[in-house]
């Protein structure tokens, strides 16, 4: 492994996804190169249909490139069989989606636990980890609750501790704040934005400039192809905000 791979996280080469519908091919990722560093805060950006959950996918290892390489901290994923995909996938990525995706009817301690059942760890520790994940997210009073005795926020922060539970090396949102009023918002990319101080990587999708905002790094997506990454020097920091307002 060179230095160069040892330092990305996440190494795109030439990386295409494309459908074949009848006769037509639809480019969803059209051969893209991209690197993301350890600690990176990253926000895909661009219109509906440009890629980004596409994107996301792969990265999370839920879909497969038909092009290219993608190496994951150094490993090919392209090589990987089903089996250490879910281990990558478990281990590796942490996924937060719009839609929270939470067992309804496990309370928001078992909704967290849940990735480690596949990792041998006995049930203690789950409870405890669980428990010290849903601290971290502000949420050590609601251990018992089930997801619609939540908010929406709170949901989606039961979702972020389960996203985090199994220390991954990748936090993943694709519209994570989607769903939430401008209030709720704040307070999730406030958390965001700890999260990514305490060293987490965080790549994040989103529609809106505000959210993109936050995020150290901004790639814009267009007909699949990487149309524009560029740092962002202005970064806005929701944790700063607060304090001042
Ligand atoms: N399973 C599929 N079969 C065929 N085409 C697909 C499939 N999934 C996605 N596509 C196409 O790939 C392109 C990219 O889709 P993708 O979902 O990545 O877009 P997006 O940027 O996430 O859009 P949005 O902002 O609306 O969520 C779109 O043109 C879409 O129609
Ligand atoms: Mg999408």
């Amino acid at each position: 492994m060179s230095a160069d791979s040892a330092e990305s996280v996440i190494r795109f080469r030439g990386v295409a996804r494309r459908y074949e519908m009848g006769d037509q091919v639809v480019n969803a990722l059209d051969g893209v190169d991209l690197d993301i560093r350890r600690n990176e805060y990253v926000a895909i950006i661009g219109a509906s249909g440009s890629g980004k959950s596409t994107m996301m996918n792969i990265i999370g290892c839920l879909d497969r490139p038909t092009e290219g390489e993608y190496q994951l901290e150094g490993h090919d994923v392209g090589a990987m069989n089903e089996n250490e995909l879910a281990r990558v996938r478990n281990r590796e990525i942490g996924f937060v989606f719009q839609s929270f995706n939470l067992l309804p009817r496990a309370n928001a301690l078992k909704n967290v636990m849940q990735p480690l059942v596949f990792r041998g760890i006995k049930l203690d520790d789950r409870k405890q980890k669980a428990r010290q994940s849903l601290e971290r997210v502000g949420l050590g009073d609601r251990v018992d609750h089930l997801p619609n005795q939540l908010s929406g926020g709170q949901r989606q922060r039961v979702a972020i501790a389960r996203a985090l539970v199994g220390e991954p090396a990748i936090l993943l949102a694709d519209e994570p704040t989607g769903n939430l009023d401008s209030r709720t918002t704040v307070e999730i990319m406030r958390l965001f934005d700890a999260l990514h101080s305490a060293g987490q990587t965080i790549i994040m999708v989103t529609h809106e400039a505000d959210i993109a905002a936050h995020c150290e790094r901004v790639i814009r997506l267009e007909d699949g192809r990487v149309a524009e990454d560029h740092r962002n020097n202005t970064r806005r920091r929701a944790l700063a905000e607060g304090a001042d307002g």
